[in-house]
């Protein structure tokens, strides 16, 4: 507070210790400048509170600022903003949990033929806005989709043939797949439960187990219950990847119901996993805080959507990237500069803490995947059938013939010896083992500005091929 008042004639006025004359030479001006700083933090968190549009609308005003519709766009603006249609299903894991799941509906679809289904699980923190986000687009009267290229005036590419755009959902959508986006557990669009309420700590009492045994499972059998098919196409991407793996491992019979399983960032073994951030912390204190206090992590959903609008200005953007590389490793040269607003505002969208302590117990036991530890032999003993160790999940016992994972060398969330691991391990032979270029990041595989002609032309190509010869 002590030297506040720009405006006082000497610095040395300004002390706090000689209360009078901090008051009276300097003319009251610090004390007038305290309180009007006080006056406008108070106007500042009122409106955080109660007018959080209206304060994000300021923001957008701020010179400098290049404010994108996308930013603030939920998942049913995206897809009808591109022109799109949508559905949205809800369903009951059996155990109260309701899953949110969003089909894309292309108009110029016919409809007498029933088109594959493909369904998208999205990563950690992030949701099925994730798919959807890499450029601005839309689908003309005749049913083409086209892309706008920001780095090139917002030339069109039209996505058709052997021209691949980057958003996946709506590639997918266009060359008429039957897209289903996913939000686990926790996210922006699934947070509801039919008894629990959702701000309780027993809501947030779930781990990647119940994401894989209960959301999984039963997303799987709506979904191919709802397309009237045996068996639905599958890409997941980072934990997505992870969830199907162990799936796959602990109930193989679901080989026959995933076909084909597309990996990207195929996650299994963590052995080399790079935290960022979160090493700043010591692990086992870290795991048993998150195991100890089961609850919604982060807590912060309003900052982070404050802080994307924030990075829409200029002055913030390299920040932004900054923030961003930190997190999940992706790079400002792979990406479109001005929509890093949408970026942040899509990751960091939530989960439990309790997601957290299991990726770190896995880390901290070299890597191997295993069920949640609850550290008590009470409790490890009822959720897993009287042992007293968390099990292991084997990917020994995967016997699906329809695998595919595409992967890059300098992604730190995945390292190639963990995948090399993975490869090994497996009993079965891939569908597709594609590596990528040494500049695409982990999130780069979604958001880069060559996931077009890299990743998702990739991934038509496997689906073409299971389709035309299953
Ligand atoms: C963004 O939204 C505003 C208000 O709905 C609209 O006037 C404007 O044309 C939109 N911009 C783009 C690029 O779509
Ligand atoms: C693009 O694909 C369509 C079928 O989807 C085909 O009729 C057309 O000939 C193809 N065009 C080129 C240039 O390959
Ligand atoms: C949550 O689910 C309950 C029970 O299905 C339903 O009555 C309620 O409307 C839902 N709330 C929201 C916000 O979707
Ligand atoms: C779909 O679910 C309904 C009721 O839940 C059931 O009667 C029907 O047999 C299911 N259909 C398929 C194809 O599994
Ligand atoms: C990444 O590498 C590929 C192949 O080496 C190249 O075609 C592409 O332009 C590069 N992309 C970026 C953003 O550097
Ligand atoms: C996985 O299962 C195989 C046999 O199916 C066994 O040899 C291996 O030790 C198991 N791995 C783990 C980590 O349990």
């Amino acid at each position: 507070m002590a030297n506040i008042g720009v405006e006082c004639e000497k610095s040395s006025d300004c002390k706090i210790g000689n209360k009078f004359s901090y008051l009276s030479s300097c003319k009251k001006c610090c004390f007038v400048v305290t309180i009007l700083l006080a006056i406008l933090s108070l106007i500042l968190t009122f409106m955080f509170i109660f007018f959080f549009d209206f304060l994000i609308k300021i923001i957008n005003l701020a010179p400098g600022t290049t404010h994108l519709n996308d930013t603030n766009r939920n998942i049913f603006e995206l897809i009808e903003s591109r022109g799109f249609q949508y559905e949205s299903h809800f369903l009951n894991t059996g155990n109260g949990y309701i899953i949110q799941l969003v089909r894309i509906i292309n108009p110029y679809s016919s409809s007498d033929i029933l088109p594959p289904p493909v369904f998208l699980q999205h990563g950690f923190q992030t949701n099925g806005n994730q798919w959807l986000i890499n450029r601005n687009g839309y689908l003309d009267t005749n049913g083409d989709y086209y892309e706008m290229d920001p780095d090139n005036n917002d030339e069109l590419i039209i996505d058709k043939n052997e021209s691949t755009c980057s958003s996946l959902g709506f590639v997918l959508a266009n060359r008429g797949y039957d897209v289903w986006l996913g939000n686990y557990r926790g996210s922006i669009y699934s947070t509801n439960h039919t008894t629990l309420d959702i701000h309780s700590a027993e809501f947030w009492s779930f781990s990647i187990d119940n994401l894989v045994d209960e959301d999984l499972k039963s997303t799987i059998d709506y979904v191919r219950n709802m397309t009237n098919r045996k068996s639905i196409s599958y890409v997941g991407h980072s934990q997505g990847a992870f969830m199907m793996f162990a799936l796959l491992a602990k109930h193989p019979e679901y080989s026959d119901y995933i076909r084909p399983f597309i990996a990207l960032a195929p996650v299994f073994y963590m052995s080399k996993m790079e935290l960022g951030l979160m090493n700043l912390f010591p692990m086992s204190l870290m795991e048993k805080l998150l195991r100890i206090y089961p609850r919604e992590f982060p807590m912060f959903r309003k900052l982070i959507i404050l802080l994307s609008n924030c990075c829409e200005n200029i002055l913030y953007n390299r920040i932004c990237f900054a923030y961003l590389h930190l997190l999940n490793g992706y790079r400002y040269e792979e990406s479109y500069k001005d929509r890093v607003g949408i970026y942040v505002n899509n990751i960091v969208t939530g989960s439990s803490s309790w997601n957290v302590a299991h990726f770190l117990q896995i880390i901290m036991a070299n890597g191997q995947p295993r069920h949640f530890d609850f550290f008590d032999d009470q409790l490890n003993g009822q959720h897993y059938d009287g042992r007293i160790r968390a099990p292991e999940y084997n990917a020994s016992n995967i016997r699906s013939q329809h695998i595919a994972i595409v992967y890059s060398p300098i992604d730190k969330l995945n390292a190639m010896v963990d995948i090399e691991k993975l490869k090994s391990t497996l009993n079965v032979k891939l569908m597709d083992d594609y590596m990528l270029p040494e500049n695409v990041s982990h999130i780069g595989m979604i958001w880069s500005k060559d996931a077009g002609q890299l990743i998702n032309k990739r991934i038509v190509q496997i689906l073409t091929r299971y389709y035309n010869e299953p």
